[in-house]
């Protein structure tokens, strides 16, 4: 760590292992739920469990964002951030007002729109830190010496979360057209944009981690973007199939998001020629690991298992069952919380000084999870096929196919328990490595002797 004001990075990275787990918690309670043990359900009901499951995974994922952001800008621009103090500030309001949004979840106040069911109060606030982080890492760039195209992609990734976050706040009475527009939202950040910022920090731990030249593989990084934009973008038509609107959709969204694999396969293609052409000399394995990790899962579960149910004859059929359930659940898991997962296991030992980089426990974590959601990704996958047969095909009930599909729940939750051993490995070595210390001061040259061939 070369910068002081980088050790900011760390609560972030923190608040993204708490709510990681309480995410998880909430997995389970719907798990055994689906499994017909519903016991907490006065408690915590269905809708609610799903909402605060889902919100907790984005909140999560923005925190890991906003600490690898604090943690690569500096580096990235030679410089110390903006502002501590700020971005303290904008820690403390970020929690809050998550913590807010999930005990609102208990007490009925959402908004009942998937994905976006924080409510229009709340989503103010979420604005208006947001923005203030964004301040903060601009301030830092142009304060800086150095402009990589590295940082700027991350940056633009950030910049473009935030702009649309703003059509879900939209109000509309007409139904098909608030569906129209969250999808700007979900669709276009999770195959859009925050494609951006994953590249960029997938970029970043490429030139550390493997010494390859930061021209080759951000010239990669411009093929991806690329891609991603040319598919993704008119790909929202793959939600569009059956909400209400024309018929045109059906083939625009067919064929371009049938393109969308293609941004995922570079990405993988990317990492892995990297990795060869690189010196592995570099000991932190892990995070090399997490970082190869991502590019590759991320095909399988957005690229493959999305192309799996895009086209709109398929979709007509699998459609908001567990079919989808089964890709949200791999496509997160591999694009974004690896990468997360990645930059904090790249940044801890730097900021704390301690060498837990190559350590049984870490490696036991990586494995148990990838394998774990490997195993749930197809307990769902059975689950949500058998469903579209008895539900769509042979025409039984919703809640009579529920009940015929018990079973695969139990080997979700099997699944589950050795995913959730392997994440908790992983917040064992984080806590392992202990608070972020100004001995851990350096050059900021680490690692530099191994990362020229
Ligand atoms: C990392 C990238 C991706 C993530 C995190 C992701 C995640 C998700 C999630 C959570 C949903 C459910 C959304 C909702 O119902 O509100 C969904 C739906 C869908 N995704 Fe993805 N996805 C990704 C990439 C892709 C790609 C590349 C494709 C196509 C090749 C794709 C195809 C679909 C389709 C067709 C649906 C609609 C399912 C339905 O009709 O119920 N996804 N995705
Ligand atoms: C112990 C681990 C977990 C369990 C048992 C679990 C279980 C579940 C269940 C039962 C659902 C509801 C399915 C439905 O009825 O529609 C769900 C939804 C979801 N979970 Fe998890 N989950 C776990 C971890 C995760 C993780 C780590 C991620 C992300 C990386 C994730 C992402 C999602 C998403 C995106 C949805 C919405 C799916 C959709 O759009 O259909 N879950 N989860
Ligand atoms: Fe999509």
């Amino acid at each position: 760590m070369k910068f002081k004001s980088q050790k900011v990075a760390y609560y972030f990275f923190a608040l993204s292992m708490l709510l990681f787990t309480l995410q998880i918690v909430y997995g389970f309670i719907m798990g055994f739920a689906h499994m017909g043990f519903d016991g907490l359900h006065d408690l915590v009901p269905f809708n609610a469990a799903t909402a605060t499951h889902k919100n907790l995974l984005v909140v999560w994922l923005l925190s890991g964002f906003m600490g690898a952001a604090y943690y690569i800008i500096p580096d990235e621009s030679d410089t110390e951030l903006f502002s501590v103090p700020l971005a303290l500030v904008q820690f403390y309001s970020f929690a809050i007002v998550g913590v807010v949004a999930v005990i609102g979840f208990h007490i009925g106040w959402f908004e009942g729109r998937k994905f976006l069911e924080i409510p229009r109060p709340l989503d103010y606030l979420v604005a208006i830190n947001v923005i203030v982080f964004l301040i903060n890492i601009v301030l830092t760039i142009f304060k800086g010496k150095k402009h990589s195209t590295t940082s700027w992609v991350l940056t633009a990734g950030l910049i473009f979360v935030a702009l649309l976050y703003l059509p879900g706040m939209v109000w509309f009475d007409n139904h098909t057209v608030d569906s129209f527009f969250r999808w700007w939202v979900v669709h276009l950040w999770v195959e859009g944009v925050w494609e951006l910022v994953m590249g960029g920090i997938l970029a970043y731990l490429l030139i550390k981690l493997t010494g390859v030249d930061r021209e080759v593989i951000e010239k990669w990084l411009y093929v991806i973007i690329g891609l991603t934009f040319l598919s993704g973008i008119l790909g929202t038509g793959h939600h569009y199939y059956f909400i209400g609107v024309p018929k045109y959709w059906l083939i625009i969204g067919g064929i371009f998001s049938a393109l969308e694999p293609l941004a995922f396969l570079a990405m993988t293609l990317f990492a892995i020629k990297m990795y060869n052409k690189g010196n592995k000399k570099h000991p932190n394995k892990l995070a090399l690991y997490w970082t190869l990790s991502t590019a590759i899962v991320a095909f399988l579960g957005a690229g493959l298992l999305g192309l799996a149910h895009t086209l709109p004859g398929v979709n007509l059929y699998t459609h908001g069952t567990l079919v989808t359930a089964m890709h949200g659940h791999l496509a997160f898991w591999g694009a974004y919380a690896s990468i997360v997962l990645a930059i904090i296991s790249y940044a801890m030992p730097l900021m704390t000084g301690r060498k837990i980089f190559d350590n049984n426990i870490g490696h036991l974590a990586f494995w148990l999870s990838n394998i774990g959601m490997i195993a749930m990704t197809a307990a769902f996958a059975a689950a949500g096929i058998a469903q579209v047969y008895l539900e769509r095909i042979t025409g039984l009930d919703f809640m009579v196919s529920q009940i015929e599909i018990q079973p695969h729940f139990f080997v979700l939750i099997l699944a589950a328990t050795l995913f959730s051993t392997g994440v908790a490995l992983y917040i064992v070595n984080f806590i392992k490595f202990g608070l972020p210390n100004d001995e851990a001061l350096t050059d900021g040259e680490e690692f530099k002797a191994l990362q020229t061939n």
